[in-house]
């Protein structure tokens, strides 16, 4: 049995008051609209249709290969943008699985309930209900004596004791596909509300509403199921920015919760910004206002933080990165960094390294054990093992036009204040004295000394 979902985000989101579409605003480093992809894709074992119409370039765009996608040119209505879905889903899935771009909570484990609750079932329809105090304008779920469901009836169109009902259509739909499609043409326009009239699409007449799937259902006698979902905060649909700063909130705590009890310490869980490419080895400790972003993968017994930004970047176990940026990086095992190291893109820093204050280091590779104690810069190089960069070293690696290699041997000690003039490679154990301008090679254990530098002797 095959289920495929349709996701709902062809709406501008007005409310937003924004140039970006709203399903991509984004929630911990992703559109919101991702969330909803990801927990289908959980769930389905597909690419969801994701019906676009508002910036639908930008949308696609943004989602890639991850989805599949359908126009609807103009917002006539849920049900409408159901039925865009038709063409290419047809005859193809069993099942249809409705859900939102702008509700990102929602679980893959909620989704998957919904499915084989409808997969169990007889009826054309299991909807995702919730019951809450505040029905913040859902539609609510009208139930017959008996317990069976009715209608959806939306809020603007409730009779006071319908208005006082208090479970609510989540949105989130599971359909039998050969019933469904021919629904959707029986879909009568609804009269419009003054919140269809927000949309730029939106016909003054009405819309056709998805929702009505329900009473059409049961007037031909079938049956629709609702299921509750547990955790009502799931159904948080965003439609201004601070809806969108409380989803964000409540995905942090989501995935810092994770983290925790998988075996990471976070010392303040309010500051931790741990994206959801992100992962973390056990015993590693989160300091205060750290952010692991993008496909970041950190090792056992780390110690990240305060104040800490780690991008895109792999590290080894019992690492130390304290007050430092990190981006597109490769860290290998008890290194430590900080405080106030930059590591940019390219940056390898091999196991046992010390980075200390103020050092940056670009599209490089610092050798085991090597030493870059204070305030050097190191672009395009590559150190052996056990090298020593004095304090204020500097790679002088770009000539204006374009940037040139240097390469220095194990053993190394450059000594304080040295300028390296690059392209150079400096030979196994040599030293460099105290202010060297080195713009030519030096052999191995030669010292050099000077502006420009000349070997003065040999290293014993
Ligand atoms: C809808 C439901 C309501 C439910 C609520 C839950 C209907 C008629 N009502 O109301 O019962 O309680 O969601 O959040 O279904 N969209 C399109 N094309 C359209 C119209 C909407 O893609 O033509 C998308 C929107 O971008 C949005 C979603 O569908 O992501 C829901 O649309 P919205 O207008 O917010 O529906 P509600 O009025 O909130
Ligand atoms: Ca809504």
């Amino acid at each position: 049995m095959k289920t495929t979902s349709v996701i709902l985000a062809a709406g501008q989101g007005i409310r937003m008051r924004s140039s970006l579409p709203k399903v991509l605003h984004p929630i911990l480093g992703q559109p919101m609209l991702w969330y909803a992809v990801e927990a289908s894709r959980a769930v389905t074992q597909t690419p969801p249709v994701v019906v676009v119409g508002h910036d639908a370039e930008r949308v696609r765009e943004a989602l890639g290969d991850g989805a599949q996608f359908v126009l609807q040119e103009q917002q006539l209505g849920t049900g409408h943008a159901v039925q865009q879905a038709d063409s290419i889903l047809r005859g193809k899935t069993d099942y249809v699985l409705v859900t939102y771009g702008d509700m990102p909570l929602v679980t893959a484990e909620t989704l998957k309930r919904l499915v084989d609750a409808q997969l169990a079932h007889d009826g054309p329809i299991s909807v995702l209900t919730a019951v809450a105090d505040d029905p913040r304008g859902f539609g609510r779920i009208v139930r017959d004596t008996d317990g069976s469901v009715l209608a959806i009836v939306e809020e603007i169109q409730t009779t006071p004791e319908q208005f006082a009902i208090r479970e609510l259509n989540t949105g989130v739909f599971c359909f039998s596909a050969d019933w469904l499609w021919d629904a959707l043409n029986r879909i009568e326009l609804s009269p419009a509300t003054p919140k269809a009239g927000l949309r730029p699409g939106a016909q003054s007449e009405g819309e056709y509403y998805l929702t009505d799937l329900v009473e059409i259902a049961v007037s031909e006698g079938k049956s629709v199921q609702a299921i509750q979902v547990a955790d009502t905060s799931e159904m948080i649909g965003i439609n201004t920015r601070v809806h969108l700063a409380e989803a964000a909130v409540m995905m942090q705590q989501r995935i810092n919760q994770e983290w925790m009890l998988a075996g990471v310490t976070i010392q303040d869980p309010k500051s931790a910004f741990i994206e959801p490419g992100a992962t973390i080895g056990r015993d590693t400790v989160i300091a205060p206002n750290t952010h692991l972003r993008g496909e970041t993968k950190i090792g056992e017994a780390c110690i990240l933080g305060p104040n800490t930004i780690i991008q895109d970047s792999q590290m080894g176990d019992r690492c130390e990165v304290l007050s430092s940026v990190v981006e597109y990086a490769v860290i290998e095992d008890d290194v430590d960094v900080g405080p106030f190291g930059h590591l940019r893109k390219g940056a390898h820093l091999a196991s046992g390294v010390h980075m200390g204050n103020f050092g940056e280091v670009k599209n490089s590779y610092l050798g085991p054990g090597t030493k870059m104690g204070h305030f050097s810069y190191l672009g395009d190089t590559t150190t052996g093992a056990d090298v020593n960069i004095g304090a204020g070293t500097i790679t002088c690696n770009y000539d204006g036009v374009n940037k040139q290699p240097t390469e220095i041997g194990d053993d190394v000690f450059i000594g304080s204040d040295t300028l390296l003039v690059a392209p150079l490679k400096i030979g196994k154990g040599s030293r460099t004295g105290a202010g060297a301008v080195v713009t030519k090679d030096v052999k191995d254990k030669t010292l050099v000394v000077g502006m420009p530098a000349r070997a003065i002797g040999k290293v014993e």
